[in-house]
């Protein structure tokens, strides 16, 4: 008789192969399954079969059920399928074949709130439900991921040694993967995660477009730019590939780059950190500006219509002299250091709200490694959590409160250059404004509260009264 699998996972688009093969490297046995939308998918499973999977511990199934039951128990079932319906169809085909105890894995970007609704439900029925953020890309699925599961604790000791198996190892030899907290806390840290990696995105895009408009370099100078910056503090996956990118060419000897059109694409889990954002009160403009960025970046139609409106070129005469590489380094950091504190502080809003109890420190080691954000600077924002886990904001925190005096003067030199010059750098402006308006004791929201109060009886508080205490002034019959 055939040996029973160690783990099953269904879908096999390139994570999902990728995945199976990671788990097979790391001595499992696995089971693969793939719904198949006749005309479409046909042959999915066939084809990993006779290519990728040949040869090792790897068994195909055509059917659901030959799946299921080729699983020892209690059965591992990971899902890397679309987010949203797919996941709720796979989970109505599944429960009914499963037994009680049994674990199913959604590794796909799921909004957490499906996720915490698939707990319960799941729950009702006996089987363990985990929603693991899974963080990496195709190479992270392959070769180890940053890996956030959250859900049903019960599966956690059954899953532990797999997942840490298949995840990236910081550079102490760490595993990415930690346990998150319940619910759908692990997808919501993704989403965080993901929200940050667009703030991240949109700053280095900033500072390309910099060197590129003010500062008149090739790509081949912006290239080693980066790979200079990325030996020092902004060491990063994306300052890495950003490095690679500007350097790459076509066969003709043409940059690719050039000739991408600049016209950004999304699926969604950036917009929904800053809903999360908004619905939750945090401050958040950083992300949001990145996510906006994304969207006018779709309007291409619209922004050559108003350049000719305005007659503004890109080709007008460039403006080098003026900026200094060194304060564009400070500017890039600093604001990646606003990116985080937004980020985390919506997860610490999150803990407290939903009871999650999560470890600030642990989800920055969990980026160290394997995820698109990885970078050294995780390591010190893991020590910051580590010394003050209740911190406020990562902005008090004084290693960084002191990185960030150091790189006041520069960053409003490159922000004042850029809004003099008439280039676009949103989420470097957002950012230092962030700083100035966190830094402000006395911000002219009294006059805000006094025209809510004026047209609506808002009412308003007093500095001269105790917080808490709410007054109504008949503004009108004053006059
Ligand atoms: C990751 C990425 C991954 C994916 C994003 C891209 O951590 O591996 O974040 O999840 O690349 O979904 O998102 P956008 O298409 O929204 O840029």
């Amino acid at each position: 008789m055939e040996q029973m699998s160690d783990v099953g996972l269904i879908g096999l688009g390139v994570m999902g192969e990728n995945l199976a093969l990671n788990m097979e490297r790391n001595g499992r046995k696995v089971s693969v399954w793939n719904r198949t939308v006749p005309g479409v998918e046909e042959g999915v499973v066939q084809r990993f079969m006779e290519g990728r999977a040949k040869g090792k511990r790897i068994s195909g199934y055509l059917n659901l059920t030959d799946f299921v039951y080729s699983l020892s128990h209690p059965r591992v079932v990971m899902m890397m399928v679309r987010a949203g319906e797919a996941v709720d169809e796979l989970i109505g085909l599944l429960t009914p074949l499963l037994s009680e105890g049994d674990i199913l894995i959604d590794g796909g970007n799921s909004d957490y709130r499906d996720t915490e609704r698939r707990v319960t439900a799941c729950r009702a029925q006996g089987i363990h439900f985990v929603g693991a953020g899974i963080s990496g890309g195709a190479e992270g699925a392959l070769r180890g991921a940053s890996i956030m599961p959250g859900g049903a604790v019960e599966a956690w000791p059954v899953i532990r040694s797999l997942l840490k198996d298949i995840a990236a190892k910081a550079a102490d030899g760490t595993p990415c993967c930690d346990w998150i907290g319940p619910g759908g806390a692990g997808h919501f840290i993704k989403m965080v995660h993901n929200g940050i990696e667009y703030g991240d995105m949109q700053l280095i895009a900033e500072a390309y477009f910099l060197l590129k408009r003010a500062g008149n370099l090739s790509n081949d100078e912006i290239s080693h730019l980066f790979s200079r910056w990325n030996e020092g503090r902004l060491k990063s996956y994306l300052v890495e590939i950003t490095s690679a990118i500007l350097a790459y060419k076509e066969s003709d000897g043409g940059f690719l780059v050039d000739r991408i059109l600049d016209v950004a694409g999304q699926k969604g889990t950036g917009q929904w950190s800053v809903k999360s954002a908004l619905e939750m009160g945090i401050p958040f403009g950083l992300i949001a500006e990145s996510v906006f960025q994304r969207i006018i970046s779709a309007l291409k139609d619209l922004r050559v219509r108003a350049a000719q409106v305005y007659d503004i070129s890109d080709n007008s005469p460039k403006i080098e002299a003026l900026l200094s590489i060194t304060d564009l380094e400070q500017t890039l950091f600093a604001s990646k250091l606003v990116a985080y504190a937004q980020g985390f502080d919506l997860l610490s809003e999150a803990s407290k709200r939903f009871g999650w109890n999560l470890d600030l420190a642990s989800i920055a080691r969990i980026w160290r490694g394997g995820c698109i954000i990885r970078s050294v600077f995780l390591d010190e924002l893991a020590q910051a959590y580590e010394e003050i886990p209740l911190l406020h904001n990562l902005l008090l925190f004084p290693l960084f409160s002191a990185q960030i005096k150091d790189a006041l003067p520069a960053w409003k030199n490159v922000v004042a250059l850029a809004v003099k010059e008439g280039i676009a750098i949103p989420a470097f402006a957002s950012a230092l404004n962030y700083f100035y308006s966190l830094t402000t004791e006395n911000l002219p929201a009294n006059l805000i509260q006094a025209q809510r109060d004026y047209f609506g009886a808002h009412t308003f508080e007093r500095t001269d009264s105790m917080r808490g205490c709410f007054y109504h002034e008949d503004w009108i019959s004053l006059k």
